[in-house]
């Protein structure tokens, strides 16, 4: 494995009925305090007033930005950034899923830097610093409650852009899965593809010598499996919810790829489609991610069959390396349609007509794929053969 530092500073409370440990949490940050949501499920749900009446019991002086949008817009970022301008903001209170918490993310470094937000998401400058937040996660799906990632869309100039600063780990997380227990079902289904594609893009990669991360991605992968189809059919129940709730911050906290160096061309692909038709982060992963497997069959073999014998169960006997992959790819994607995902792009009415700008978007910074290296080419027969 290759050489590696790990360290993730964001304090994990997990747990049933652990959203009243906020309380605790406020005692240690300033009392001007953002809170940062989308369009109104924790107000349906109840988990708003849980939130306002811990915060009133710190005399916590509250400011809110409601109405993050799923795949969070630069120009609310920007609203948020002039809100703890404007405040004296000390603190920030994302409670979402992870677009309020990429979104808040954003904000907080906005808030303290120079820099235009903007110049530091797309690269051209650095963060040196960010407001202190924490965030009570209510959808099981991205793993940005302990991570240091944050995408962000500038709807103007249809980029949606992944970015990271280590000024971007929450300093705690509330993961109550209670808080879950509302998330429809295709939400649900949503978040089950996002944190098995984290994992999936963790597994490929050319790095000899890692049993053990092998085995921690195949765990996470057979628990989705097994866990999964159980909880759509069983939107109420707790216990699934907290397992998959589990499953989802460990696939990309960091514990899949120590030492190691996943692809992620699949999921940049996908933000260049959901840059220009607005799906669903995971919607789209679902159509994509078999494509990019069989384009890249090719490349390490091995990786392909370990996956299909390990985790999707394929009998190896009387096949060809080539027949095992194809079968676990075909087990992979038909878990997902069962499961209730889509897998084409006809689905969100996607045609051809913007196969070349998302190609071009998707390797603008000229750099795609870790596992397979993806020039524009690649990128548009990949999206081709996904219509
Ligand atoms: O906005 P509200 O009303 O809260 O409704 C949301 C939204 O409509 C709803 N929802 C969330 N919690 C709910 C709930 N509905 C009922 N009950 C609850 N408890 O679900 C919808 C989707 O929410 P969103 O936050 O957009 O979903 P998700 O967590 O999947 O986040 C997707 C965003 O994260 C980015 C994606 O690209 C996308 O922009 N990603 C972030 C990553 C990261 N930071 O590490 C990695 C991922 O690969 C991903 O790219
Ligand atoms: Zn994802």
């Amino acid at each position: 494995m290759n050489s590696f530092t790990f360290h993730n500073p964001t304090k994990l409370i997990f747990g049933e009925n652990e959203t009243n440990k906020l309380t605790e949490e406020l005692l240690h940050v300033g009392k001007n305090i953002l809170l940062v949501y989308g369009g109104g499920s924790i107000k349906r749900n109840g988990l708003y007033d849980r939130v306002i009446s811990q915060l009133q019991d710190r005399n916590s002086m509250i400011v809110e930005l409601a109405g993050v949008e799923p795949n969070p817009r630069l120009s609310t970022v920007k609203k948020g950034i002039e809100l703890c301008q404007n405040h004296n903001i000390d603190f920030i209170l994302a409670v979402g899923g992870g677009s309020v918490i990429d979104a808040t993310k954003a904000i907080a470094v906005g808030a303290t830097n120079e820099a235009d937000i903007w110049d530091i998401i797309t690269k051209k400058s650095k963060a040196e610093s960010a407001l202190p937040f924490g965030t009570v996660l209510t959808l099981a799906a991205t793993g940005s409650e302990m991570n240091a990632n944050s995408v962000i869309t500038n709807w103007e100039t249809k980029e949606k852009i992944g970015w990271s600063s280590p000024y971007n780990f929450p300093l705690f997380s509330i993961l109550d899965p209670v808080n879950t227990l509302s998330v429809p079902e295709d939400q649900t289904v949503y978040g089950i593809v996002d944190m098995m594609s984290h994992v999936l893009e963790a597994y490929f990669h050319h790095t000899e010598n890692t049993p053990l991360q092998d085995r921690i991605c195949e765990s996470i992968l057979q628990t989705t499996i097994e866990v999964g189809p159980e909880l759509v059919r069983n939107l109420d129940n707790l216990n699934y919810r907290e397992t998959i709730l589990y499953c989802g911050t460990m696939a990309l906290n960091g514990m899949t790829s120590m030492g190691t160096r996943g692809d992620w061309a699949t999921h940049n692909i996908e933000h260049a489609v959901s840059a220009i038709y607005d799906i669903p982060h995971a919607g789209g992963l679902a159509i994509l991610f078999p494509h990019w497997l069989r384009y890249t069959l090719e490349e390490r073999i091995e990786r392909h069959v370990q996956l299909a014998t390990r985790v999707f169960q394929v009998d190896p006997t009387g096949k060809s390396d080539l027949e095992i992959a194809l079968k676990g790819i075909e087990k992979l994607s038909s878990f997902w349609t069962i499961l209730g995902a889509p897998n084409r792009l006809a689905h969100y009415d996607i045609d051809e007509s913007q196969i070349e700008k998302m190609a071009e978007l998707a390797t603008a910074t000229g750099h795609l794929g870790n596992f397979k290296a993806l020039n524009k080419e690649d990128v548009v027969k990949i999206l081709t053969s996904a219509l």
